[in-house]
């Protein structure tokens, strides 16, 4: 039987009502709702997808597919379950760069569709003549250059031997690999069978059914996998390598390259402590394992939250655990985004702000709040700088975002912040229990920025009018720059670090600062707090006390690499040359180049060189910002 389509009346944007409860799961102990509500109504509008949703929407996604690592293609078929409207005469799906080869009804009836014109950032509409069909089968091959995909040669990979293919679908990418409906608000179950040539691994995340696959034929091995909650379609992820996997705890583990495998294991020791942190905070983790992937340097983010299998860079590995808070951020989204989850990117605030929000308490919890105060503070400095290079009126600064302007990433500071200022004037156990209670009600469903100010209202504020006016919350959601009302992380823990950047400032030497005691929060803070413009002398000073241009640690690497090549100091080009080649993360590289970009005839040249050498290794998201820098 097939449950007719959920629809939840959108409230409007300043509405006070009661939110509206759905088939959700009132406990975790609850099985999560097969078919997942979608929300109508203009705030919940996907303006980045074809699909609509009201009329025609996927439920369930079977994806039966080969990797040919030679043609750089994923090709097979897709069965999706629909659910629609008795009249409804055809489904829209979003399809990006995908050769469709045929469709058919669950009999093999063919049915008629068309792609229609496609633009740069959507891809085009998929249109399927459904006949009165509620299941629908495609055949179809992903493109070489699909922007989801990137297939590494095995030059690429640690151990060189073994090409390697991994996915990333967030934003609107996962069209360029699935044909379905590419909206977070059209929850989907799936299924797979990956076949990939032997001696490779396939991973995907969702339950991984065949750890050691099964033979397919001719040198082939397949892997089948499950996701029997729904999820939202840039959550369905896939990577195919050479990959061992190590278990951390019962239901945690790593896999990774086995060249990788140690290290990655030894950086991610306390994950599972981890996860019953998150669990002691905001209820139970739903999604059975948690374990991670590391993938190889090219990977274009820190990390990813891809259900059961957080995709990780290997930049996170310092060898100190010191950058672990990327997988304290991943793992929170497993309730901020993965269980609750934007229905528009619009509201992405909503995944990310609440997430480093989240993030943060789990660091405080598991390291003390020092550490977290530490962490909190880089991130408020972060908003403060953005907010003063972007200016307080600028349209991106707003947490609801429908501009379509690049903000730079405010959303995880600002929202952050916001989450911080309402547990501050609330109480933390009285925040505490209705974040706790808020993931419990909108389990498996989509969320925008309106519901949850509803929802707020309702279940956190219940009428006290006096508590309404000093939160600004619409202030906060739908305003730009900073209300008066923030809550500031504290200061002091930064005090130690402040007076030695005043001492080297005054002209003391660089071997006085105690730099090698600090933690790498402490170090940034330094880094990053010194004068940008640095005569060469001090900067060699600085870079042979602390052997900087040598850092194993990524993040310390490329804040020195900032203050050193916006000084045109040449000793750490070979350094940045080794960095920009060696790993292709955006949030690194793209900065990088601007800062060379931004000096003149020394830099420039140098950028265009690394470029020219780095940009086949990198993944499209990072060329794709990095293209718009060097030209
Ligand atoms: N979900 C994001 C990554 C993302 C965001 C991909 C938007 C595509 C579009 C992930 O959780 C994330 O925020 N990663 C950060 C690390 C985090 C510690 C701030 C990153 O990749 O740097
Ligand atoms: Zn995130």
């Amino acid at each position: 039987m097939r449950p007719s389509i959920l629809v939840l009346p959108l409230l409007a944007l300043t509405a006070c009502s009661p939110t509206v409860q759905t088939a959700a799961p009132e406990s975790a102990a609850a099985a999560a709702p097969v078919t997942a509500p979608i929300l109508t109504g203009a705030d919940a509008v996907d303006t980045s997808s074809y699909a609509r949703p009201a009329e025609a929407r996927v439920t369930h996604v079977a994806l039966d597919l080969a990797a040919d690592f030679a043609a750089k293609r994923l090709s097979g078929t897709a069965t999706l379950d629909i659910d629609a409207v008795a009249d409804a005469k055809e489904i829209v799906l979003d399809a990006k760069g995908l050769d469709i080869r045929a469709v058919t009804d669950d009999r093999g009836r063919a049915l008629p569709f068309a792609l229609g014109a496609a633009d740069d950032a959507r891809g085009a509409p998929l249109t399927v003549q459904l006949q009165g069909a509620r299941r629908i089968r495609i055949a179809y091959a992903s493109a070489p250059g699909a922007e989801a995909l990137q297939w590494l040669a095995p030059a690429q990979t640690a151990g060189k031997v073994h090409p390697f293919l991994f996915s990333q679908g967030q934003a609107i990418l996962n069209r360029s690999w699935i044909p379905t409906q590419d909206s977070p608000g059209i929850r989907q179950t799936w299924e797979a069978r990956i076949v990939v040539p032997e001696p490779l691994k396939a991973v995907m995340s969702g339950e991984r059914l065949t750890p050691d696959g099964e033979p397919a034929g001719a040198g082939r091995r397949a892997f089948r996998f499950r996701m029997d909650k729904p999820v939202a379609p840039y959550l369905i992820a896939i990577a195919v390598g050479d990959i061992a996997f190590q278990p951390l705890g019962p239901r945690t583990g790593v896999y990774a390259e086995p060249a990788t495998l140690p290290a990655a294991a030894a950086e991610l020791v306390d994950t599972e402590k981890m996860v019953a942190t998150a669990e002691g905070l905001y209820g139970p983790y739903r999604w059975g394992r948690y374990d991670m992937i590391v993938l190889p340097p090219a990977f274009p983010y820190g990390g990813m939250e891809n259900p059961t299998l957080t995709f990780l860079t290997p930049t996170f590995i310092a060898g100190d655990r010191s950058l672990n808070g990327l997988v304290a951020h991943e793992l929170a989204h497993s309730w901020s985004g993965n269980l609750v989850t934007n229905a528009v990117w619009a509201d992405s605030w909503l995944n990310e702000g609440f997430t480093s929000y989240f993030e943060n308490r789990i660091m405080e919890a598991l390291y003390g709040p020092r550490r977290a105060a530490q962490e909190a503070w880089l991130s408020w400095a972060d908003m403060e700088a953005s907010l003063k290079e972007l200016g307080p009126d600028a349209p991106g600064t707003r947490l609801h975002d429908d501009s379509g302007a690049d903000s730079g990433g405010i959303v995880y500071d600002k929202g952050a912040t916001f989450l911080r200022t309402l547990e501050r004037t609330v109480g933390r156990e009285r925040f505490d229990a209705y974040l706790t209670s808020y993931f419990d009600r909108h389990a498996f469903q989509p969320m925008t920025s309106a519901r949850f100010l509803a929802d707020l209202r309702a279940n956190l504020i219940r009428g006290d009018a006096d508590l309404e006016r000093r939160l600004l919350l619409d202030q906060w959601v739908y305003q730009p720059g900073l209300p008066a009302n923030a809550a500031r992380p504290d200061a002091s823990v930064f005090a130690p670090v402040d007076q030695a950047v005043a001492a080297f400032n005054a002209g003391g030497a660089a071997a006085a600062v105690p730099y090698a005691g600090w933690t790498t929060a402490e170090r940034l803070r330094f880094l990053n707090a010194l004068p940008r413009q640095l005569p060469q002398p001090r900067l060699a000073e600085l870079d042979a006390a602390f052997k900087l241009s040598d850092s194993g640690n990524a993040e310390t690497l490329f804040a020195w690499l900032q203050l050193a090549l916006a000084n045109r100091y040449e000793p750490a080009v070979p350094a940045a040359e080794r960095f920009l080649l060696g790993m292709g993360r955006r949030k690194f590289v793209s900065p990088l180049f601007e800062t060379l970009m931004g000096q003149g005839d020394w830099g420039q040249p140098i950028a265009r060189r690394l470029y020219a050498k780095a940009r086949p290794m990198y993944h499209a998201v990072t060329t794709s910002a990095v293209d718009k820098v060097v030209k």
